[in-house]
């Protein structure tokens, strides 16, 4: 719970915090010093350094704990600075570029060399956005370095959404948080790995398959196994929250949650896609969406696992949506945030 007793599930934008603000200004010096600025975006907040510096780069791993393996996301004020940081672009990538950035869409591209290894982790390539958000476009424009920016969480961890779960998490190892209110896509970009001889979906996200499908008017392949060395971030435990969780489709709740005594059952908490499931306490209850909208179950996905954790929850049901659009993403999110139950 936040200090004033609401819950951080409701992105309390008014706390009193000289660490979270919308100086712009305050945010591009901080950058220029080689400090690290969460950012936020339509997908999620970013925490952001100056990519071609690789001291402030080396403090993203640091803060976030995260291992030097996973590659970073360069973010830049628009698509046709995609020439600076990739070597050669090819016509799908800046017909890509020119059509959905800025948007929830990253490229995957022969590195240039002004891009740091560490942002690559030693690959060839260099993954690419351009984000669509009002502030942070407005700062980009104004640097005149890219900015490399993972997601604001402690590696493993949902994502955030809005500043204060910036500020739960990592407001005491960064300088400065944009405010930029609630992230409206909610979940990660869509990562596109353009550099072999066909397009292969790396991450589900933002972007939905279906939408790059019919603007390419062909089938896209999909590796989103955390086996393959050229998407290092796709670990299957990502995503997952301090409590257990445990995803089910439809009525196979029963099955799910069959091992659990009456009071275990009592006190599960339960994430609903539209509707609240019959004779359970709707105390114990998130609706992704009364409306049964992807796109505001994908808004409201990671604010709730937040909360459910944040209250203390030790067992979560999630129910799977629908697989299609951003459906697919959101699934793909609840199957990561469960599976460390497998280790
Ligand atoms: O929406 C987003 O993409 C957010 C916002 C802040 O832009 N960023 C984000 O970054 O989700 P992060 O670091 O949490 O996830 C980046 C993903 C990881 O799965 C990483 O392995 C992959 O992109 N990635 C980065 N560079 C890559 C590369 N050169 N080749 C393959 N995968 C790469
Ligand atoms: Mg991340």
């Amino acid at each position: 719970m936040a200090e004033n007793g609401k819950s951080d599930y409701f992105c309390d934008m008014n706390r009193e915090n000289t660490n979270i603000g919308a100086d712009i200004e305050k945010a591009i010096n901080i950058l220029r010093a080689g400090g690290l600025v969460a950012i936020p975006t339509e997908t999620v907040y970013g925490l952001g350094a100056n990519a071609l510096n690789e001291v402030a780069v080396l403090s993203i791993f640091q803060v976030k704990n995260r291992p030097t393996f996973d590659p970073l996301i360069v973010h830049i004020a628009q698509g046709s600075d995609l020439g600076l940081y990739a070597e050669e672009p090819s016509e799908m990538a800046w017909r890509l570029a020119e059509h959905y950035w800025p948007g929830p869409l990253t490229l995957v591209l022969k590195r240039k060399s002004i891009i740091p290894d560490l942002v690559s982790s030693g690959l060839e390539t260099v993954a690419i956005r351009v984000p669509n958000h009002p502030q942070t476009l407005d700062l980009l424009s104004q640097i005149n370095f890219p900015l490399a920016a993972p997601s604001a969480n402690p590696f493993g961890y949902v994502s955030p959404t809005c500043s204060s779960h910036v500020h739960q998490q990592l407001g005491a190892k960064i300088d400065y948080i944009l405010e930029g209110g609630e992230s409206k896509v909610g979940l990660e970009s869509t990562v596109l790995d353009l550099s072999g001889s066909a397009p292969v979906i790396l991450r589900r996200g933002g972007l939905p398959e279906e939408e790059l499908e019919s603007f390419l008017g062909m089938k896209i392949q999909k590796t989103l196994s955390s086996s393959r060395p050229g998407s290092p971030g796709m670990l299957h435990s990502h995503y997952a929250p301090r409590c257990t969780l445990l995803t089910y489709s439809g009525d196979d709740w029963h099955e799910t949650s069959a091992d659990l005594s009456p009071f275990e059952f009592s006190e599960a908490y339960w994430i609903r896609f539209s509707h609240e499931l019959p004779g359970v306490d709707k105390r114990r209850q998130l609706i992704l969406s009364k409306t049964a909208d992807l796109n505001e179950a994908a808004r409201n996905l990671f604010r709730s696992i937040r909360e459910l954790d944040n209250r203390g929850a030790s067992i979560i049901y999630a129910e799977k949506v629908p697989d299609i659009g951003l459906g697919r993403a959101i699934n793909d999110r609840l199957t990561r945030a469960s599976s460390r139950l497998f280790g």
